[in-house]
């Protein structure tokens, strides 16, 4: 049975295995390559989306789980926090290979759409879960606090 959801502003109809992950449904039937795979078992961040509006882990996630859903990507991902935090990352150059970055955008957004003045405490705890095999740690907190200034200012 197909799937309807929106994803980036556009309804769309998955006529795939419900079973199949919201990760190769995105990125094979869509063509929406910002998203990575990492490790497939919701260990590493890469693959994160927006469900709803919540960064959310799209290799475990099931086609069956998203009817109805707003998903949003890193092609789509829009607003004060995204494009802050997009411009931060640029303006540090955040990203080493790159290969973790979209997922590393998605959950810096949604950090500062609800804190816009994070901690360092509150960075770490919010970015923790996304690994970074180039070890970009430091810029990533670095980009995250810019993205937290320029939204003040
Ligand atoms: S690929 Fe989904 S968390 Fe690693
Ligand atoms: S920038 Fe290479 S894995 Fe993070």
């Amino acid at each position: 049975m197909a799937t309807r959801l929106t994803v980036n502003g556009t309804p769309v109809t998955l006529d795939v295995n419900p079973d199949m992950p919201l990760l190769w449904a995105l990125r094979d039937h869509l063509k929406l390559t910002g998203t990575k795979f990492g490790c497939g078992i919701a260990q590493c961040g890469a693959c994160t989306v927006m469900l709803d509006g919540v960064p959310t882990r799209s290799c475990v996630t099931p086609v069956a789980a998203v009817e109805d859903a707003e998903v949003t990507t890193i092609e789509g991902i829009q607003g004060d926090a995204a494009h802050a935090v997009q411009k931060a990352w640029a303006d540090l150059n955040v990203a080493q290979c790159g290969y973790c970055q979209s997922g590393q955008v998605m959950v810096a957004t949604e950090l500062l759409q609800n804190i816009p003045k994070p901690s360092d405490e509150e960075i770490d705890a919010a970015m923790g879960g996304n690994i970074c095999r180039c070890a970009t740690y430091a810029r990533i907190r670095k980009g995250v606090r810019a993205a937290s200034d320029a939204l003040e200012a």
